[in-house]
């Protein structure tokens, strides 16, 4: 396991898919999982100030999950905030200033931008969202935005939601 690895975004975010495939491998425990998955990225990517999960509260909103980071909002009203518009369109976000999102959560006033990540179920039910923040504006691009999405692919084989 490497922890604090440098090089480019798309050497860190494979070898992040790596380890993450294989932190999982032994574990089939849900909210363990999403943990360690949340502790791992943690870890890895440099200039975030929080990383975690919302979760669909089977009522149409999200509720606070495993995290790294400040405490943080635990309720998102269906479709609210960055996660709650990813949750509905079923796409990535990526919010490059947080000030020019009309609805932002500012669950930390120093955030500056975000990127948040569907994580859907094997039937395309919206089974919660990866959110990482940071204090820095336009911290994520496309390459973030891909190497999440991998990530987020690992995550859903290893929580058998596909
Ligand atoms: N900013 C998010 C809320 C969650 S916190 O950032 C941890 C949003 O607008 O959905």
């Amino acid at each position: 396991m490497h922890v604090g690895i440098e090089g480019s975004k798309s050497v860190v975010y494979r070898r992040l898919a790596e380890d993450l495939d294989s932190l999982l491998a032994a574990e089939t425990d849900a909210v363990a999982n999403l943990a360690n998955a949340a502790a791992l990225a943690a870890c890895r990517l440099d200039r975030i100030s929080w990383v975690g999960f919302y979760l669909a509260d089977g009522d149409g909103g999200l509720v606070l999950g495993p995290f790294q980071g400040k405490p943080a909002c635990t309720r998102i009203g269906p479709g609210r905030g960055v996660c709650g518009a990813a949750a509905c369109s079923k796409k990535t976000m990526v919010v490059a200033d947080v000030r020019d999102f009309p609805g932002h959560i500012a669950c930390d006033p120093e955030s500056r931008s975000e990127i948040v990540v569907p994580i859907s179920t094997a039937g395309g039910e919206i089974f919660g969202v990866l959110d990482v923040d940071s204090s820095v504006t336009a911290r994520f691009d496309e390459e973030d935005a891909e190497g999440l999405d991998l990530f987020v692919a690992v995550l859903r084989r290893r929580l058998m939601l596909c």
